[in-house]
C-alpha cells in the first residue's frame, strides 16, 4: 500500500509550516535558491520509495504512475495540460532535447541568450555551434538590468530561439518574459523561459507568461531533490518539434519495445527520455504537493513581505544589492554585494545562518518557511560583519 495521495489542504506560509522543516530547529535557512529545505513529508516520501522496493522489488506500475503524478502536479503548478509537460531528469536534459529539435543549419540559426542564463543553457546553446548555430548574448547595462531594447537589438529574423530566464540565479533580477516573448514572436522566434529560480515561489501561468517553453526542476523552491525536472511546451507547437535527442519513454508506445523506427509520442512526452527518475519522483511529488497546499500566490505574497523587510534593513545598513528594488524586477532571491562573499557566507555559517554566494554577492533567498525573525537575525549578523558589505 502506498500512502501518497493528492495534496492535503491548508498550509499557511510562515510560522505554521516551520515544524515540517527540521532544519529550523538548528539553523536559519536562507538558501532555497540552492536547495529547498527538507520537510518531514518529503523525507517520508523517500522512505516510501525504499519501503516499496524492499517489499515488492520492481514496482514498475507504481513508478510509471508516480511519473504521471509528477507530470500532473507540475502541470497544475503552471496552469498547463499534463500532455504539454515533459518529465526529465534535469533542465539540461530538457533544453538539450529541445534544441535537438531545432533546424539550425539554415538562415534561422541563431540562439539569443540573456547574460543571466544558467551555465547549462549557455553551454548547450554554444554546443549548437557544432550544428551551425550562432549564439548572441544579451548583456546587461552597468546597473545590472537588461533593458528590452537590448533584446530588441539582438533578436531578428535569423533568431530561432530566445532563452530568457525568469529570475537570475546570480543577481536575482526578474525578467519581463512576456515583453521579451512579444518581441521574439514578432520576429518569428521561439522563447524558452528557464523558471527554476521562480517555480514554487512566484506564481507562473503558461497561459499568460508568453514563453513557448518553460523549464525548471524540483531542487529549489519546489522542495524536492535532484534528478527531476520538467519542460512545458506550447501544445500547438509540440508536433512541429522532433527531438533527435530522445529515448524509449519518449516513444508513442513505450511498451511496443520496437527498435524498428523513431515514432515520438504525439504529446510533450516526446521530450521525455529513458527510465523515469524514480528516486526523485517520490520527493518531487511530495514537495510539489506541499507547495500546492500552501498555494503559490500565498507563498509569493509571504515572500514579498520578507523581501521588503530585508531590503529596508539592508538600506539601514547602507548595503548595496545587485538585485533591483522595483517589485516587478525581483523575486525570492536578494543578492547583497560583498567585498568578500565567501568570507561573509562563512561568517554567517558560523552563526548557523545558511546562505550562498555567486559572483560578488551573498545570495539570500526567502521561501514559505521563512519568518520575519529569520530576516532580522540575518540583518543583525550582517551588521556585525559590516566590513564585508560593499
Ligand atoms: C536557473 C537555473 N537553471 C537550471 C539549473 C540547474 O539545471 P539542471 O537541472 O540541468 O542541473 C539551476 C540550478 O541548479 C538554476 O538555478
Amino acid at each position: 500500500m502506498h500512502a501518497s495521495s493528492g495534496p492535503v489542504r491548508g498550509l499557511t506560509p510562515g510560522a505554521a509550516v516551520r515544524s515540517e522543516f527540521p532544519i529550523f530547529e538548528s539553523a536559519t535557512y536562507l538558501n532555497s535558491c540552492s536547495q529547498g529545505a527538507l520537510s518531514l513529508r518529503v523525507r517520508a516520501a523517500v522512505q516510501e520509495w525504499l519501503a516499496g522496493w524492499d517489499e515488492n522489488g520492481a514496482e514498475w506500475d507504481f513508478w510509471v504512475e508516480r511519473n504521471e503524478a509528477a507530470r500532473e502536479r507540475f502541470a497544475a503548478l503552471v496552469h498547463a495540460e499534463p500532455d504539454d509537460v515533459a518529465v526529465t531528469t534535469s533542465v539540461s536534459q530538457a533544453v538539450s532535447a529541445l534544441v535537438s529539435a531545432l533546424d539550425l543549419s539554415g538562415e534561422r540559426n541563431r540562439i539569443v541568450i540573456s547574460e543571466y542564463e544558467f551555465p547549462t543553457v549557455g553551454q548547450i546553446a554554444h554546443a549548437q555551434e557544432l550544428r551551425g548555430a550562432e549564439v548572441v548574448h544579451v548583456r546587461p547595462e552597468p546597473d545590472g538590468r537588461i533593458p528590452l531594447e537590448r533584446f530588441a537589438a539582438a533578436i531578428d529574423e535569423r533568431t530561432a530561439l530566445v532563452c530568457c530566464t525568469c529570475v537570475s540565479f546570480r543577481s536575482g533580477h526578474r525578467h519581463d518574459v512576456r515583453a521579451v516573448a512579444e518581441l521574439a514572436h514578432a520576429r518569428g522566434a521561439l522563447v524558452l523561459a528557464d523558471c527554476y529560480q521562480a517555480l514554487g515561489a512566484l506564481e507562473l501561468d503558461v497561459r499568460t507568461l508568453g514563453a513557448d517553453m518553460l523549464t525548471g526542476g524540483t531542487v529549489k523552491y519546489l522542495l524536492g531533490t535532484a534528478g527531476l525536472a520538467f519542460m512545458w511546451v506550447r501544445g500547438d507547437l509540440v508536433r512541429s518539434l522532433l527531438p533527435t535527442q530522445t529515448g524509449w519513454f519518449a516513444d508513442e508506445d513505450i511498451f511496443a519495445m520496437s527498435i524498428a523506427d523513431y515514432s515520438p509520442h504525439a504529446s510533450a512526452r516526446r521530450f521525455d527520455s529513458g527510465t523515469p527518475p524514480v528516486p526523485s519522483l517520490y520527493p518531487g511529488v511530495a514537495g510539489m504537493e506541499l507547495v500546492a497546499e500552501a498555494s503559490v500566490p500565498a507563498i509569493e505574497a509571504h515572500v514579498r513581505g520578507l523581501v521588503d523587510r530585508l531590503l529596508a534593513g539592508l538600506d539601514d545598513l547602507g548595503a548595496t544589492t545587485a538585485t533591483p528594488r522595483a517589485e516587478a524586477e525581483r523575486g525570492p532571491l536578494v543578492c547583497v554585494v560583498s567585498t568578500d562573499p565567501s568570507a561573509l557566507v562563512e561568517a554567517l555559517a558560523a552563526e548557523r545562518i545558511v546562505t550562498s554566494t555567486r559572483d560578488a554577492s551573498l545570495r539570500v533567498s526567502l521561501h514559505l518557511y521563512n519568518v520575519e525573525e529569520d530576516v532580522d537575525r540575518l540583518l543583525e549578523a550582517l551588521g556585525r560583519n559590516r566590513a564585508l558589505l560593499a
